[in-house]
């Protein structure tokens, strides 16, 4: 696990090689072993100096989770093993003789911090290795002393970005920032730590912060550090709007430690440490963002006994927005790509798009001309057909009509092997219905894209009544080949994502339609954590799509349709007042060419604003609390069979707030019992989309909850 050897010339070398796992992590075990050799080569007289480096691709790649949750359960044993883990790392920096961190790869959270408590970090020149303190993005902080040891060493205005944002970075860049000392070739690191420990080592091995007189520069209570701060927490503030409290805890880490010796402030990180892992929101991030992604992306849910397909070709019909964007995944991860459209133009303008998305990764040095050529090279745009020969998967992106997505289905169909797969795009039409155009339904299913594709990371697997276990497989196959993270569900109108999507907003109009103050509504939307207010949301979906869906499904339903409060506030405006929303320049907001959008000002007077408004509170939870209703009426029809997808769902799919861990989550964090029972009241009083289905009322009563840790 910890290997520990000595040279002839008095270097130890303490190096992670972890067996059983595919990347070095600190755990009890492997920090006990790392403390054994730590203090062996503190001891040991004829040691001069110490590598820390790993016998593996990566150096450590920060805490094991699993471990992490379980250990912290008890707030006070947490505090005690964190002051051993700071106490272990302050041993080394007080050593007597030089440590080295020889960085080979990966080194995050933990396996940084390690390094930060070295005297010096000599990294190797591996552009795949990412350096950083990441702890802020799963609600946690840098509990192993880097909160203390960044902004001392690189100072405080360029430490708070790098742990407010968990930003990760590679050697080259961490140089830049003083985070390493130096990158050097792969093949001479070892070489250059030894050189470093025998030569300057041996006398620079006492920190900054343990001689005499030492001060962070940007410390409170200089005037530099009074506007770092100042403008630093308006910033978190503007960002988080208060609901992540490990945020909060970074900034006052860092405020109160740099006033005050190290040992001091490691205990302060200590406490704030502690209090992070005791909160739900840390638990709802490390459950959803690290664990049930991590379950997705390992295809958790894919059918068992089908070989995994291995894709070379597929094809697209439609090269408009999401058709192109497609291409670009594709051929990002290497697969040849035919792009077809109706026209030689439309094709050549979806192949374009790349070459757009290329240049700008050269302009930002993440790509060379050559590259560009070789992926411009995989993508075919064509109007042809025939072309489609030899695809092993072909994904329908054109526009969203029954007749014509039947059309292209049958012509492409006749080009394909009879066991290649067909995939539609649609993101409303059922896919049972779209596969009856389909010779092969057991082969036929949705791949739900997000726009921009080439940032979206979801794609929604939609299985149709026919779609094969086999297909689902291999469809599954497809996401992560193009490095996407899947989620699976069964075909329902508007499946699972656009169906809760469409609560939010919808909700934020029912609100303007019963005379809740617009800017109040955006607020609150915003104030809980989602990315954009209800209202600017409808205007970037479209005013005009969503009325036109909303159409559709009523001649869909007929007798069965229920139309909600929204309603008629869509009608009126696509209707009547001509508003369709942002790419037409006006909807809820107006979008002045030359300045920043603003709700319209003539709302008021369709809305008329009641005079009583309701509380900020209330709205958030009206906004919230639609979503997870919503959800749960997905699980009890089965649209949506694993809730884990459900929380990467609508956390990855629509920007759920990552705190509150995805839409089923926040049941749970609320409490079966309290959410059921506020739901009841406010179905009473806003309408029936409140009233929680049975199976909330069924695990309300039984005491149960979604997830048991
Ligand atoms: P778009 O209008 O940008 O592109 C559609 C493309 O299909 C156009 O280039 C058009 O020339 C082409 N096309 C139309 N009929 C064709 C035919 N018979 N043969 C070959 N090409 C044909 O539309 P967009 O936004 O790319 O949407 C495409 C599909 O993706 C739709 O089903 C839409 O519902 C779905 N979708 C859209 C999302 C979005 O955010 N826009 C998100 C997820 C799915």
């Amino acid at each position: 696990m910890i290997e520990y050897s000595i040279d002839g010339d008095g270097i130890a070398a303490i190096v992670w090689n972890m067996a059983d796992r595919p990347m070095n992590v600190m755990n009890g075990e492997s920090l006990a072993a790392f403390r054994e050799a730590v203090y062996k080569a503190i001891a040991d007289k004829a040691v001069k100096g110490v590598i820390v480096t790993s016998a593996k691709g990566d150096f450590v790649a920060g805490a094991d989770l699993v471990n992490l949750l379980k250990e912290s359960k008890d707030a006070a044993k947490a505090l005690q093993n964190s002051f051993a883990l700071q106490k272990l790392f302050r041993d080394i920096e007080k050593a007597g003789k030089p440590f080295v961190a020889a960085i080979n790869g990966t080194a995050l959270g933990g396996g940084y911090e390690i390094c930060l408590a070295c005297h010096r970090r000599i990294a190797a020149d591996n552009p795949k290795a990412l350096i950083g303190l990441p702890e802020a993005t799963i609600g946690l902080l840098p509990g192993a002393g880097g909160t203390q040891r960044l902004p001392r060493m690189i100072g405080v205005s360029k430490a708070l970005p790098m742990m407010l944002e968990g930003r990760k970075v590679d050697p080259k860049a961490a140089l830049a920032l003083g985070m390493v000392d130096e990158v050097v070739p792969p093949g001479e690191l070892l070489i250059r730590a030894k050189a470093w420990l025998l030569g300057e080592g041996q006398t620079a091995h006492v920190k900054p912060w343990d001689q005499k007189g030492f001060r962070v520069p940007e410390a409170a209570n200089t005037p530099k550090g009074m506007q770092v701060f100042t403008a630093g927490n308006a910033m978190l503030r503007a960002r988080t709007m208060g609901n992540y409290p490990n945020a909060q805890y970074i900034m006052s880490c860092v405020y109160e430690g740099m006033l005050v010796d190290i040992d001091t402030g490691l205990k302060i990180e200590s406490r704030y440490f502690v209090a992070c892992t005791q909160s739900k929101e840390a638990r709802n991030m490390i459950r959803s963002l690290f664990f049930s992604i991590g379950e997705a992306n390992k295809l958790a849910n894919r059918p068992k006994g089908v070989p995994t397909q291995a894709y070379t070709k597929i094809g697209i019909l439609g090269a408009g927005m999401m058709g192109a964007g497609i291409a670009w995944a594709a051929s990002s991860a290497g697969l040849q790509v035919v792009l077809l459209d109706s026209t030689q133009e439309s094709a050549d303008r979806g192949k374009a798009y790349s070459a757009g998305l290329l240049d700008k990764r050269i302009k930002a040095k993440k790509a060379t001309e050559a590259d560009k050529e070789k992926q411009l090279g995989l993508i075919t745009a064509t109007t042809s057909y025939e072309a489609l020969k030899g695809c092993d998967l072909v994904i329908e992106a054109v526009f969203e009509d029954r007749a014509i997505k039947a059309e292209v289905t049958k012509r492409a169909e006749a080009q394909l092997a009879a066991d290649a797969i067909f995939a539609s795009n649609t993101s409303t039409l059922p896919i049972t219905g779209l596969a009856e155009a389909s010779a092969r339904p057991a082969n036929f299913i949705g791949l739900h894209f997000f726009s921009p594709v080439d940032r979206m990371p979801l794609v929604e697997i939609i299985r149709g009544k026919a779609t094969s276990d086999e297909t689902l497989a291999r469809a599954m196959d497809f996401v992560k080949k193009i490095r996407k993270t899947p989620i699976v569900v069964n075909d329902s109108r508007g499946f699972y994502t656009s169906r809760v999507f469409a609560t939010y907003v919808n909700e934020g109009l029912s609100l303007l339609a019963e005379g809740v103050a617009p800017a109040l509504i955006e607020n609150a939307g915003k104030a809980a954590g989602m990315p954009v207010g209800p209202l600017a949301l409808a205007d970037e979906v479209s005013l005009e799509l969503m009325h036109r869906i909303r159409s559709q499904t009523r001649r869909d339903l007929g007798a069965a349709y229920k139309p909600d409060s929204s309603e008629p506030v869509l009608g009126l405006l696509v209707e009547k007042l001509g508003r369709m929303g942002k790419k037409a320049g006006k909807g809820f907001y107006d979008y002045p060419v030359d300045g920043k959008k603003r709700l319209w000002p003539e709302l008021a007077q369709h809305f008329p604003v009641k005079a009583e408004q309701p509380a900020l509170a209330d709205v958030i939870k009206r906004l919230v609390y639609i979503q997870s209703v919503e959800t749960a009426r997905c699980l009890e029809e089965k649209v949506v069979i694993d809730l884990r997808d459900a929380d990467v769902g609508s956390i990855m799919g629509w920007g759920f707030p990552p705190f509150r861990g995805g839409t089923v989550s926040q049941i749970d964090t609320v409490g079966l019992q309290p959410f059921v029972a506020e739901c009841d009241q406010l179905a009473q009083k806003f309408g029936s989309r409140f009233t929680p289905p049975k199976l909330l009322r069924d695990m309300a009563a039984e005491g149960r909850s979604f997830y048991t840790a």
